[in-house]
């Protein structure tokens, strides 16, 4: 899985640094190349040379090679890399990232990075568990790094606790997953909408709802991270896709969104309903902005939108599969079976407003997968870029 790969190993200035090297003699014995970042105090724990020698390319730690002038372009490497493994990582180097601190080599080249980054943080017991490194760890989860937990033990403190690094045959299992996993969608066609609708009042004015789109650009860049092509069907919201392999088709209302659909369902093998599609629109949109009127109430008389769901469920093929999500307030798993079965959906993904950190706007979510055969799996509260891997992994893992 690693064969041919172009890897980046960050080096950070601490004791499990000596690790690095066996990390970097196991990601050339799985077919990478291998080039080394050190930041400048990792070069107090282990020499350059061991890691040139090692990975047969001279290491890179500086800007600009003191003696010729020479410019390491951190862009370049950011875009020559299909992996990025920081290991190990420090506190300091952690909150570099979660914040942007580009001041040296190894952090601007983790900004220009495109490819994806592994993340293994090593440290002291109490660093470890200090809010700030927790919060940093966890901003770096939602730009979609993996990290690659450190284990418990001795320390070099002698104190014991969660802290050590990883063992390098570890860290390379886990890249070798990713690598694996990036393979399972290929050659699939994947639609998914995302985020609200906006029903015209008038020129000025919409009906819309909370939607950040969040959940559902999640799940558009987890399909496009597994190998498929992705069309991300989108309601108005304020986020780009991370991966290239996604296609954003934006639309405003609950109708143009079904006609866009309409127009990818026929040629996709699984498509993934996550937008929250106004259940109403005006019946009459006005031409002009509404003036203000005398009186003190104002009507707008409402008509049913189309279920975007349902009528891709109605149209289904065998062999096609279509997910749709349930967001409820009460009677969460009644509901959502009603739903599952009315839309002809293969899978539902419930998630109730009742649960802390599950639903519009949040970072995180909590999510039941209920599927067509009644199996219900309760998911424990993840990220939502999280909560879209365990999505993708049940659709793998169950079809
Ligand atoms: O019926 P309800 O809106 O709760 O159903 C939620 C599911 O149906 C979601 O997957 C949502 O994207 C989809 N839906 C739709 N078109 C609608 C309403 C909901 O595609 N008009």
């Amino acid at each position: 899985m690693l064969n041919g790969k172009h890897i980046i190993l960050g080096i950070t200035g601490g004791i499990a640094a000596y690790k690095s090297a066996m990390l970097a003699r196991l990601l050339i014995k799985a077919g990478a190349e291998v080039q080394v970042i050190m930041t400048p105090s990792a070069k107090e724990f282990i020499t350059p040379v061991t890691l040139a020698a090692l990975t047969g390319n001279p290491v890179i730690s500086e800007f600009f090679t003191a003696n010729t002038g020479e410019w390491h372009s951190h862009v370049d490497l950011g875009l020559w890399a299909d992996a990025m493994i920081i290991a190990p990582a420090t506190a300091c180097t952690i909150a570099k990232m979660a914040n942007g601190v580009a001041d040296n080599m190894l952090v601007t080249s983790y900004l220009s990075a495109k490819s994806p980054v592994f993340v293994a943080p090593a440290m002291d017991l109490d660093m470890m568990a200090h809010p700030s490194t927790t919060a940093n760890i966890d901003k770096l989860r939602s730009y979609g790094n993996h990290i690659i937990e450190p284990a418990s033990g001795e320390l070099a403190s002698h104190l014991v606790g969660k802290g050590r690094m990883q063992e390098p045959e570890i860290i390379v299992a886990e890249m070798q997953k990713y690598f694996a996993k990036s393979q399972l969608l290929k050659g699939k066609k994947v639609l998914v909408t995302a985020g609200p609708t906006y029903e015209k009042i008038d020129p000025v004015r919409f009906i819309g709802n909370y939607s950040s789109g969040k959940m559902g650009y999640a799940i558009a860049d987890e399909a496009a991270r597994r190998g498929a092509d992705v069309i991300l069907v989108s309601g108005p919201v304020s986020l780009r896709p991370a991966q290239p392999g996604v296609t954003v088709v934006p639309v405003e209302s609950a109708k143009q969104m079904l006609h866009e659909c309409e127009n990818f369902f026929n040629t996709c093998d699984i498509a993934v309903m996550c937008a929250a599609v106004a259940d109403y629109a005006p019946a009459n949109p006005a031409d002009k902005k509404i003036k203000r009127e005398k009186q003190d109430v104002q009507v707008i008389n409402l008509v049913k939108n189309p279920d975007i769901a349902a009528t891709l469920g109605a149209e289904k093929k065998s062999g096609q599969i279509l997910v749709g999500f349930a967001l409820e307030t009460d009677n969460e798993q009644t509901n959502a079976i009603d739903k599952l079965k009315r839309k002809n959906l293969d899978l539902i993904a419930l998630n109730s407003l009742r649960t802390p950190g599950a639903g519009f706007g949040t970072d995180t979510n909590v999510i039941t997968l209920i599927d067509k055969n009644g199996t219900v799996t309760p998911l424990p509260l993840m990220t939502k870029p999280e909560a879209a891997a365990a999505l993708w992994d049940y659709l793998t893992e169950n079809r």
